[in-house]
């Protein structure tokens, strides 16, 4: 008996002492951060300007791995299944961890108890865009075009499940509408289809479109939030622009699999929350429109919370893709 317990005792004092030594040295190798859409994106371009600074903070290259499909839930499966060791972590959004809950009825995981809430990286307001010789000069103009065109219409997203999907859900049920969907891998591809002509709107985070719209590539109706983005001053509100019922934000936040050490949890939480004050990452987030969280906003408990309120949210507006 003492043997068998002086057995099951080593083996768990190891992996306990495992366990802490493993959070104390924590990383001791490179850490994979999915990223479930295309390269180019938002999601990608936050993961990799804030994954930068942190992999400085904790000494171990982040090495983005962008894997792509169904709107970010394969990415996002692949890492709820990943192992609990902290080498494996997600930058999701409010349509892989909210959105995607009314989306798939069946989706493969539960993004409040399959993940562990790390960091909360960026707030992203959304835009209404279309490509730039849309015939319409502003947003009351352009819903109007949209009602009287829309089975002639082609309307860009990153999946069933995706922020701009399901942004332009809630914009397409509150002016009545049902457009030809066109999915792409992220708005990365998709916006360079808009730039093209290739497509004629979509709705997307701020962060994929402050260049194209300085540039004049494409046009911006409005921004989805109650004030004006200061990277976009001749930018309307929705409700400036006669379109109050209109609201939509998302966000972009670091996850791990179900499990991890709190002690690797809270070393990441810390790095995230270092790079949030960079005042270069800060610039880069800043200038893309992006609102960088305050410091009682990157606790994990908070990001926990803003979960749980943005899937009851987008419950009670979107249901599932038909
Ligand atoms: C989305 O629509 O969910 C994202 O904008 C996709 C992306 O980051 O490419």
């Amino acid at each position: 008996m003492a043997r068998f317990a002086v057995g099951l005792v080593a083996p768990l004092s190891l992996a306990l002492g495992a366990t802490a030594a493993g959070a104390a040295d924590y990383p001791e190798r490179q850490i994979t951060m999915i990223v479930p859409f295309a390269a180019g994106g938002p999601t990608d371009v936050v993961a990799r300007i804030v994954a930068g600074h942190m992999s400085q903070t904790l000494g171990q290259t982040i090495v983005i791995e962008n894997v792509v499909g169904a709107g970010g839930t394969t990415g996002s499966t692949r890492a709820a299944r990943a192992a609990p060791d902290g080498y494996t972590l997600i930058t999701g959004h409010m349509g892989t961890h909210a959105a995607a809950v009314p989306l798939y009825p069946k989706l493969a995981y539960n993004p409040q108890t399959d993940f562990e809430p790390v960091a909360l990286l960026a707030g992203t307001p959304i835009l209404i865009l279309a490509r730039k010789d849309f015939p319409a000069e502003n947003l009351q103009q352009f819903i109007a075009n949209v009602k009287a065109n829309t089975d002639k219409l082609n309307m860009a997203h990153a999946g069933v499940g995706s922020v701009s999907y399901s942004a332009c859900e809630l914009f397409n049920s509150v002016i009545g509408v049902k457009p030809i969907g066109v999915p792409f891998n992220g708005t990365g591809p998709a916006m360079n289809a808009l730039v093209a002509q290739q497509v004629d709107y979509m709705c997307d985070q701020i962060v994929n479109a402050v260049p194209q719209i300085k540039g004049g590539t494409i046009r911006a109706y409005a921004v989805a939030t109650p004030t004006r983005n200061a990277s976009l001053p001749d930018v309307p509100t929705t409700k400036q622009a006669g379109l109050p019922a209109y609201q939509a934000s998302a966000w972009n936040a670091i996850f791990a699999p179900k499990g991890t050490p709190v002690a690797i949890l809270d070393k990441l939480n810390a790095a995230a929350a270092k790079a949030l004050d960079d005042e270069n990452v800060r610039k880069r987030l800043l200038d893309l429109g992006s609102d960088v969280p305050p410091p009682e906003g990157r606790t994990r408990d908070s990001l926990r919370e803003l979960v749980k309120s943005e899937v009851a949210k987008w419950s009670a507006v979107l249901k599932p893709a038909q």
